[in-house]
């Protein structure tokens, strides 16, 4: 496995592999991999010949008062990761080769972004969408793949690459759960033992609304009151949303038919979680 810290190495390593004929996956990740970072680089490696992780905290997704400084960062031990899994490039650059000159360009997908967590960060998805078309132009992917975990995010991204003309596909793996069924999440570390337990609880919010929209209940109010009853009940927990989405434009729905998305967001101790399933 070759690491690279520069651009220069990336497009060298990239450029061969192509000439190669080899399909080009990126998975970028801002590091502190676990299992559901793995899962994304599992189907890369299932769908394409080469595989690039890209580990970058990138501090213009951060807010003031966020957790860039104190985000964590074991490379070590994501080299590891990255090394087992069968990866062929793992892309680790400094904010300086990331943002070598003041950005004066940004990339902004309307809309999309204003809602739901966009609402809470402002600022964030501009952040994101700009270093990963970074990342993309950089690699240069014929597949970047994102979870579904981050829906908002993978959403987001799907229709920078479409409006752009981007040419290279999406792909969005499942969330992969712990046994519990909370959401694998590198700020889960920020949790207390008691913290952690009581996280549980929003993967059970979700599951009741399934168990109603399964059970013919589509009026997202009421799914909408008995999640939020379940939510009410985590210890130190702060509510930030709970809503029902259109699964395209991300606007709120009064009713489920169709495709719609059910996003939570939760601030817990120090964490912010959030957590989604389609409908
Ligand atoms: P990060 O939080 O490291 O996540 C990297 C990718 O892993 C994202 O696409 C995210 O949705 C996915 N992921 C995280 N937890 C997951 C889980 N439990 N199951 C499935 N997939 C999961 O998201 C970012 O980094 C950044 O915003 C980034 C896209 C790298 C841009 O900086």
């Amino acid at each position: 496995m070759e690491v690279a810290g520069t651009i220069e190495a990336v497009r060298t390593s990239v450029k061969a592999a192509r000439r190669n004929g080899k399909r080009i996956g990126l998975v970028p990740t801002m590091g502190a991999l676990h299992v559901g970072h793995v899962s994304l680089i599992e189907r890369a490696i299932e769908q394409c010949d080469f595989v690039v992780v890209s580990i970058f905290v990138n501090p213009t997704q951060f807010g003031p008062g966020e957790d860039f400084a104190k985000y964590p960062r074991p490379v070590e031990a994501d080299l590891e990761i990255c090394a087992n899994a069968g990866v062929d490039l793992v892309f680790n650059p400094s904010p300086e080769v990331m943002y070598a000159t003041e950005s004066l360009t940004w990339i902004r997908v309307e809309r999309l972004t204003e809602l739901l967590c966009g609402v809470s960060r402002p600022g964030h998805f501009r952040g994101v969408t700009t270093v990963c078309a970074k990342l993309f132009n950089i690699v240069l992917p014929d597949v970047a793949y994102f979870g579904q975990k981050d829906a908002q995010q993978a959403i987001v991204i799907k229709r920078m690459a479409a409006d752009l003309n981007m040419p290279l596909e999406i792909v969005v793996c499942p969330t992969v759960r712990e046994p519990d069924g909370l959401a694998v999440s590198s700020r889960n570390k920020y949790l207390s033992e008691q913290q952690r337990k009581e996280a549980a609880k929003i993967y059970k919010s979700l599951r009741k609304c399934k168990e109603m929209s399964k059970a013919g209940v589509t009026d997202a109010k009421e799914i909408i009151a008995a999640m939020r009853e379940i939510l009410e009940q985590i210890a130190g927990g702060e509510i930030e949303y709970v809503s029902v989405v259109d699964s395209e434009t991300l606007e709120k729905v009064d009713e489920i038919k169709g495709k719609v998305l059910v996003a939570v967001a939760i601030k817990l101790g120090l964490a912010r979680l959030i957590d989604n399933i389609p409908v």
